[in-house]
């Protein structure tokens, strides 16, 4: 469990769309000890935004968390309508998996003011854990500005250098509020980003999240039922197992950052035609003709995670919570 106040723990922000890898994410962060979960902000994206909150505040008992304040943010992109991910996280976001009720109740303030609230009021920098759409994120560097005076960096889940899943070349999260991803990168934060580069890779076997599904654990069998559920490809078909912990590697890069091989690289974000919310990552290492197009302009350099030890990570994620199958 994190220990609170720890200064050997790292005090995070969790943004959330939860979904089935934020719920990980969640009961990750909130277990580690290296990580001090300050808050967490929901924002629409896998589900609607009041079916996020829910889906958080269940899974934090699950948890067995301590009572951390959660608050709803943006119900929609900054422009784009909200496309909720049904087809992966099934109709309530968390893949069936039924939850009991619970008594937590998200804070009366919204989401950026519990942000700013947060950051400015901790006594060291705080990490931004961006696991979903960016909107909140935007919105929060946009309204309070002075927020980045004590953030320690934004770590976000999102963008590739490589293949999408949205589309053919953007991820999910950026694709989603590609002006909040473009808004968050120029606001001058140290940004590491985990991306489908490496979200792509960490999984755990199919035998191991049967085991803990029908283990004695409660916790253990949350964790199961998770990396078990299926992805509904069409109305008679589920895709193969993937047993992907999704959004929970970006949070155990953050525990472990040397099973990740990192490079700073300037990255953009492609805002229009069949781009639109791709990550544009400049692995070259020689500078091109750019400047003959005007193209030069609008990159941001960020720490890019391009290979992880995928087996470091998984065990790791398995060990903190407890899930020895
Ligand atoms: O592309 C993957 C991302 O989109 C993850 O954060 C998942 O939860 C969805 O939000
Ligand atoms: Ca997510």
């Amino acid at each position: 469990m994190a220990r609170y106040g720890d200064p050997m723990s790292v005090p995070v922000i969790l943004d959330v769309d939860t979904g089935v890898d934020d719920a990980l994410a969640i009961l990750f962060a909130v277990r580690h000890p290296g990580v001090d979960v300050l808050g967490i902000s929901c924002v629409a994206g896998n589900a609607p935004l009041a079916q996020v909150v829910d889906n958080t505040l269940r899974i934090l008992d699950a948890a067995g968390a301590p009572a951390i304040p959660v608050a709803a943010g943006a119900v929609r992109p900054l422009l784009e309508p909200a496309r909720a991910a049904r087809h992966v996280h099934g109709a309530d976001g968390l893949g069936g998996i039924a939850l009991p009720p619970t008594r937590r109740r998200a804070e009366q303030a919204g989401a950026v003011e519990l942000m700013r609230r947060l950051i400015l009021e901790h006594d060291r920098p705080v990490t931004l854990v961006a696991l979903a759409p960016q909107t909140n994120l935007a919105l929060l560097l946009r309204t309070h500005p002075e927020v980045a005076g004590n953030l320690e960096r934004i770590v976000f889940m999102g963008g590739s250098a490589s293949v999408g899943n949205a589309t053919a070349v953007a991820e999910f999260n950026v694709w989603h509020d590609p002006e909040a991803a473009t808004i968050v990168l120029d606001a001058n934060v140290p940004t590491y980003m985990y991306g489908l580069d490496v979200f792509n890779r960490v999984a755990v076997d199919h035998d191991v999240a049967v085991a803990l599904e029908h283990g004695d654990d409660p916790l253990a069998r949350v964790v199961g039922a998770l990396l078990g559920h299926r992805v509904a490809l069409s109305e008679d078909e589920l895709a193969e197992y993937t047993g992907l912990i999704g959004d929970a590697g970006a949070v155990c890069s953050i525990v472990d950052p040397l099973a990740l091989r990192t490079e700073v690289r300037p990255v953009r974000i492609e805002l229009a035609g069949y781009g639109r919310g791709q990550t544009l990552v400049d692995l070259r290492f020689s500078p091109g003709r750019d400047d003959a197009h005007g193209l030069a302009d609008g990159w941001t350099n960020v720490e890019v995670a391009l290979a992880v030890d995928a087996e470091r990570i998984a065990r790791l994620f398995l060990d903190t919570l407890g899930a020895r199958a």
